[in-house]
């Protein structure tokens, strides 16, 4: 547009002082020209263009100077310029009054055979429109995905709908327990349900701590539970373990009662949860080394020992029924101490499920996990057969009879018991190898001492027939849990024992 008229000022200015030698008259529709009838006279020759400024069709007719004739053949002003189209340069008198029409968009235009002015505004918008319409659509498209995930998490996580079921304010966490245990679909609370009960949590304190993280006594209602943290890096053993006790029909009363998985993003890592029922005597291990225990007391250790391993091993068939399950780390670590003094089998971490229908289990089981200390003889000479799932169960029953060998020496029967001790305490360091305790459990086919005097003792004697019983160096003579549990429910009867 400037440049327009700029042109448009030097041409008039030289054509109002020049004197041409051989002049031409042209048509002319400067304002100078006007006092001279729209008329110019020049050496050079005549001009005529249209222009479309501002979408308005003009005429202009000038005069050029010889002088501005260059170059000679293509002169500078015979050729386009902003806003000028249809440019025609002539060198008779007047030749410049003929008609120029504005090109059409479709018409190579006159600007020297380049792009017209809606040609370019239409490369440039046009891809430009383009994108932006693609980037409109793409941002829908993401907000909308956006508040779909953000829908389907409120309803996850606090849909009241469903919430006000299981978490209206007057409800505690006794009431929440019974609902569990009482619910029909025999696997625990609905995911949305867990998650919310985890997030409304208080820790108070570190209660323990194993292979994989801590576990914290937790507020919830003005209930305890129990909150077992798993690190980031343990997200498959978090996983495991919440699978395994949502296990249908697990619950148990000597089996850890299981509450919530919740894996919370914090933007820089994720804290994965176990909310557990709480039972401050903490694990079994812990109470034999604080307390000594009465006849009955370990009667009744050692039966709800026997009665959550029992339900743990044993298969129910039927839509509401569970596989059969090896716990594979069971220890008095492992086994927690409820108030009525009943245990509660815990940490199902390293468990495995039997798929009965098709005789396998349900992870690739690797052949020596659990604690080396009370691994069975097959387990540490590697002869078990792990294509047979009840091998496992035989590995759970010789460590069972480790922790009733714990139990037992803590027995106060005629004013004696003895200390506490970890089993082969007396045959392998702290933190024994593999190798080790092979070469005293496999080679030298040795186990836990049992006194003599428990013979005298009905309670310690039975005790001490069932460990024995436990520990054959071949798996499959060992006692089964349900075969513990009568001996034991029969032992209790018989010390007139309130279970
Ligand atoms: N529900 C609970 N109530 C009280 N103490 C617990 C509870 N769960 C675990 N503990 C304590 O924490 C310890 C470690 O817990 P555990 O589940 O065995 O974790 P890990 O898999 O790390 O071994 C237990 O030996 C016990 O002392
Ligand atoms: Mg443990």
């Amino acid at each position: 547009m400037a440049n327009l008229w700029i042109l448009l000022a030097v041409v008039a200015v030289q054509a109002a002082l020049y004197r041409p030698c051989e002049s031409l008259w042209c048509n002319c529709t400067t304002a100078q020209c006007e006092k001279n009838g729209s008329r110019c006279e020049t050496d050079g020759a005549c001009m005529a263009s249209t222009s479309a400024i501002d979408g308005q069709e003009q005429h202009i007719r000038i005069c050029i100077t010889r002088d501005n004739l260059v170059p000679p053949g293509q002169p500078f002003y015979c050729l386009g310029a902003e806003g000028l189209l249809n440019i025609h340069c002539c060198y008779t008198d007047y030749c410049n009054s003929i008609d120029l029409k504005v090109p059409s968009v479709t018409t190579p235009s006159g600007l020297g055979g380049g792009w017209g002015l809606v040609e370019l505004v239409a490369v440039i918008a046009g891809p430009l429109f383009l994108l932006c319409l693609l980037l409109l659509v793409g941002l829908f498209l993401y907000q909308y995905h956006q508040r779909a995930y953000n829908h389907r998490q409120r309803l996850e996580v606090e849909d009241p709908s469903c919430d006000h079921l299981y978490l209206a304010k007057d409800r505690t966490l006794q009431d929440l327990i019974y609902d569990l245990s009482t619910s029909g679909s025999g696997s625990g609370l609905p995911l949305f349900v867990q998650r919310t009960v985890a997030r409304t949590i208080v820790l108070q304190e570190i209660i323990g701590k194993g292979r994989f993280g801590e576990v914290w006594r937790g507020r919830w209602r003005g209930g305890d539970v129990a909150v077992k943290i798993f690190s980031s890096r343990e997200e498959r053993s978090w996983f495991r373990e919440a699978e395994i006790y949502q296990t249908i029909m697990l619950r148990h009363e000597n089996i850890l009662g299981f509450i919530a998985a919740d894996n919370k993003d914090n933007g820089t890592w994720t804290q994965l949860w176990l909310v557990s029922d709480y039972h401050e005597h903490g694990s079994l291990f812990d109470y034999l080394n604080h307390y000594s225990v009465t006849t009955e007391v370990m009667i009744k250790l050692a039966l709800s020992a026997a009665s959550g391993l029992a339900h743990l091993h044993m298969e129910i068939l039927g839509t509401q029924g569970k596989p059969g399950i090896a716990h594979r780390d069971l220890k008095s670590k492992n086994i927690l101490v409820k108030k009525n003094l009943n245990c509660a089998i815990a940490d199902l971490g390293l468990a495995v499920r039997h798929d009965s229908a098709s005789d396998t289990i349900d992870i690739a089981p690797n052949q020596r996990v659990g604690t080396k200390r009370y691994m069975a003889p097959e387990v540490l000479d590697e002869t078990i057969n792990m294509r047979h799932f009840d091998s496992f169960k035989c590995a759970d029953i010789y460590a069972l009879g480790l922790v009733y060998w714990e139990i037992a020496r803590r027995c106060n029967s005629g004013g004696i018991h003895e200390e506490y001790q970890l089993p082969y305490y007396d045959l392998v360091p702290s933190d024994p190898s593999i190798e080790e305790m092979r070469k005293v459990v496999c080679d030298q086919k040795l186990r836990p001492n049992i006194p003599n005097w428990w013979q005298s003792y009905e309670a310690l004697r039975v005790m001490g027939k069932i460990m024995r019983e436990c520990w054959y160096a071949n798996g499959a003579a060992r006692l089964t849990a349900l075969r513990i549990k009568k001996t034991l429910s029969q032992l209790s009867i018989q010390e007139d024992i309130k279970v």
